[in-house]
């Protein structure tokens, strides 16, 4: 089990557009190891990017605590996505923060494994969220961008 330090807001890092996997290699595969450890490790972590740990790679990993488990992404696309839902959403990078989201209620992706291999998933609920939230990771793009009306929460505040 490896941890890695999690970037958190203010760093440059997080506004810069991931880059895609052109070969997947074991640093790659380590990566990803590393990520859901990570995730795992850190309080209420259900999705984790790759530059949260500082690598700029389209990789990210998701577990919401479904029957689907652990899932790793590489290099993925949003191809579909419909209908609209709002979720107070907070980030491993964004310590002490929440803001309410408007997300797609599906989406269709697509991406490959550690395997090399294609796959699509179809998710709707807090698995389409979280997978939303996590791809805008790879695009540079924080939660607290899209927060409705602007509205930040800080923790500890009860209004
Ligand atoms: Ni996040």
């Amino acid at each position: 089990m490896a941890l890695r330090n999690i970037v958190t807001e203010g760093d440059e890092l997080l506004r810069k557009k991931s880059r895609q996997v052109t070969e997947i290699n074991e640093r790659i595969c380590t990566l990803l190891d590393d990520l859901a450890d990570t995730m795992y490790y850190e309080n209420r972590g259900i999705g984790l990017a790759a530059v949260q740990v500082g690598v700029l790679r389209r990789v990210f990993v998701v577990d919401v605590g479904d029957e689907h488990g652990l899932i790793e992404f590489i290099n993925p696309e949003i191809i579909e996505t419909s209908g609209n839902q709002v979720y107070c959403e907070g980030c491993l990078s964004v310590p002490g923060r929440n803001a309410n989201v408007n997300r797609p209620a599906k989406i269709k992706i697509r991406a490959t494994n550690r395997h090399g291999e294609e796959f699509e998933l179809e998710a709707e609920g807090i698995l389409a969220i979280c997978i939303c939230h996590e791809f805008d990771h790879l695009e540079g793009i924080l939660f607290i961008d899209k927060a409705i009306d602007g509205e930040i929460i800080e923790a500890g505040s009860d209004e």
